[in-house]
């Protein structure tokens, strides 16, 4: 397949993008560079630097049958910034996906891989999470990622498009040659690896009055390898015909367990090889205290299965990661 990779520039898009290479997928990436680096571009690959949001920029990319797929990874994706920000949000997530869509109307590109979130689902009713729960997102980033799936379902009925949504619950990890590079970085490893490193402040614990086993917030971290092996999955499940996608394919993609914070920390510790300087601080506002989902789908559908779900394996390519990379993708 040629497949046009959206924020193949960034943690995700460029894990996914080597994938789709080592499959024999023809890739080329259109990645602005605001959140993504040029250096994590494979050196083969294409770069288009610019916006899924311009018109001018995505429309001849997509015309004249020169590709076959997209692979929207890129977004606006600070849950804190959506808040304080949500023009850039909406305009970014919601108006430039749309015109994403009608360029690839307009080019008859039909077969569409969507990045989601687990922040679609907001606080939910009942763990771990099904797809077919109700989405209620508590922050404007969760209800741009709301947006953009309905509106990728409404192409799918009205004009023929085939979709996967792929709903990430917490990604982490690393591969040998790309990692996690954010500024500002707000997750919780990248930052506890930092604090381990004497790099920045002690790690701040946000709550630990959660009504959780230990008081803080339970997550379900997923490798960033086992979360680019579903992309290549689900691109192949938008192949014309298939009927896997007639109807939009939805599908969560996390590990199918929680760890709580102090579990994250504890599980660092022992990959650092020493104490992570900590503290512990108010509830981050937004936090819902249980996030786990439900992976049968990813599972039935797909064939899909995390291979790397070991918190300590996780954690330890990250760190390898940083200890390789010690200014990230400096350039
Ligand atoms: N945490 C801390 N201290 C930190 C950073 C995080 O205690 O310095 C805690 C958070 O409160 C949370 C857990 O660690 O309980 C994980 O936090 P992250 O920021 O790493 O990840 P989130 O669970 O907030 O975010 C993830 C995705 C988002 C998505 C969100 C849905 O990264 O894209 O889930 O709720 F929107």
């Amino acid at each position: 397949m040629r497949i046009l990779v959206t924020g193949g520039a960034g943690y995700v898009g460029s894990v996914s993008v080597d994938r789709l290479v080592e499959a024999g997928h023809e890739v080329t990436v259109l990645d602005d560079l605001t959140t993504g680096h040029r250096a994590a571009v494979l050196e083969k690959g294409t770069l288009v630097v610019g916006s899924y949001g311009n018109a001018d920029v995505v429309g001849p990319l997509l015309a004249d049958g020169g590709i076959d797929a997209v692979l929207h990874c890129a977004a606006r994706s600070l849950v804190g910034e959506s808040v304080a920000d949500p023009a850039k949000y909406y305009r970014d997530n919601v108006a430039g996906g749309v015109v994403l869509l009608e360029s690839m109307r307009r080019s008859r590109v039909q077969r569409l891989v969507f990045s989601s979130t687990a922040a679609v689902y907001g606080v939910p009713d009942a763990t771990p999470i099904r797809e077919d729960a109700p989405l209620r997102p508590i922050n404007t980033y969760g209800e741009t990622k709301r947006a953009f799936e309905a509106a990728m379902a409404a192409y799918g009925s009205a004009y023929g498009l085939r979709s996967t949504t792929l709903r990430y619950f917490n990604v982490a990890g690393a591969t040998e040659t790309r990692g996690e590079d954010h500024d500002p970085e707000t997750h919780l490893i990248p930052t506890l690896l930092r604090a381990a490193e004497g790099g920045g402040p002690p790690l701040t614990l946000f709550g630990d009055d959660y009504p959780t086993p230990d008081g803080t917030c339970i997550r379900d971290y997923i490798h960033v390898s086992d979360l680019a092996d579903a992309h290549l999955l689900a691109l192949e499940a938008t192949a014309p015909g298939d009927p896997r996608t007639d109807q939009p394919l939805v599908c969560n993609l996390g590990s199918g367990g929680g760890f709580s914070v102090r579990e994250v920390v504890d599980a660092a510790e022992r990959v650092v090889g020493g104490p992570i300087p900590r503290t512990i601080g108010p509830r981050r506002v937004g936090d819902p205290p249980v996030l786990v989902a439900a992976t049968d789908r990813a599972y039935d559908t797909l064939a899909w299965e995390p291979r790397r779900s070991s918190l300590d394996e996780m954690i330890a390519s990250a760190w390898e990661w940083r200890q390789r990379h010690p200014g990230g993708y400096a350039e």
